[in-house]
């Protein structure tokens, strides 16, 4: 592996900057059978909430023109199992382990931030833009006063680099990115997905149970990219850039809107191993270009 792709984030080193994004990837067992997962630099695993959850009813998953809508509902096997039977497979796999924890409610978030803390991650992602279940979840990441609230007691408790996810379904994203900040955030990951609908019209009905539910993939990514570089401008923490990255191209337009990191993530259901053709991507790019190390275009643009 190139050193011209080694990456510091959080304090945690990194092969490479490239992380599969919370909910495409499972915990990588399905992955392993496909690619070599240690070649990723970091792998987010499936949100988590602190009982787990066998997630929604209906429909899940609804394909658009160059988008995928979900509606999972936070499908998880719990923070004790995860600890328990997932972490110890991640961490084996050689790349950084990030964990996701959602939430329904303040003290779900504190509770699974608290028990986390026996895990052995690399990173605490905390997902406050889950937009699929009825409590908590985006609510919380919408505003910047609740931001900063759950962002600072979580904060208080955890002994893991804070790493906050942001929905762009917020009112004012750059205001909810310098809240996390000023409540003691290491960083922040964005975006998650927007809050969308799809029509089931022969049946007159919503698609999803829920109604609304989750858009992701290529179709997101210049409304993702354009929120990477706003809030990169706005806040010094490191700021993880994701929304319907897939190509090299796209990769690369992130780390020059100021992303220190990419996830990648819907692109993955489609093309399984995209993420080694980015990394590849990446590093013939830093050859082609002289560069000693990717972070050289970091918020060129
Ligand atoms: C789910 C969807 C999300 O976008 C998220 O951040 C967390 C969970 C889900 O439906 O499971």
């Amino acid at each position: 592996m190139s050193s011209a792709l080694t990456t510091t984030l959080l304090g945690v080193t990194m092969n490479n900057p490239v992380i599969a994004a919370s909910g495409t990837f499972g915990f990588g067992h399905e992955y392993a059978e496909r690619f070599d997962i240690s070649r990723l630099g970091g792998i987010s695993g499936k949100g988590l909430t602190l009982h787990g959850s066998s997630g929604n009813d209906g429909m899940r998953v609804w394909e658009t023109p160059a988008g995928l809508m979900n509606s999972i509902g936070l499908e998880n096997p719990g923070v004790r199992r995860f600890i328990k039977e997932e972490c110890p497979y991640m961490r084996a796999a050689g790349c950084a382990v990030l964990a996701n924890l959602g939430g329904h409610s303040e003290a779900d978030y504190i509770a699974g931030a608290e028990l986390l803390n026996e895990a052995d991650i690399d990173i605490l992602e905390l997902n406050i833009s889950c937009p699929n279940v009825k409590a908590g979840g985006m609510a919380f990441g919408v505003l910047p006063k609740s931001t900063e609230a759950i962002v600072k007691k979580v904060k208080a408790v955890t002994k893991h680099p804070l790493l906050v996810k942001l929905s762009p379904n917020a009112e004012n994203i750059v205001a909810v990115a310098q809240a996390a900040e000023g409540a003691g955030a290491d960083g922040v990951s964005l975006v998650n997905s927007f809050l969308g609908l799809a029509i089931d019209v022969a049946g007159k009905k919503a698609v999803f149970e829920n109604v609304y539910a989750g858009l992701s993939g290529p179709a997101i990514m210049p409304i993702a990219l354009r929120m990477v570089h706003q809030v990169a401008h706005a806040v010094r923490i490191p700021v993880v850039g994701l929304g319907g990255i897939a190509t090299v191209n796209d990769a690369l337009s992130f780390f020059m809107a100021g992303a220190s990191a990419i996830q990648v993530g819907t692109i993955t259901f489609a093309q399984p191993d995209a993420m080694l053709t980015i990394i590849d991507g990446l590093e013939r790019y830093c050859l082609e270009q002289g560069l000693l190390n990717i972070a050289e275009i970091i918020g060129i643009v």
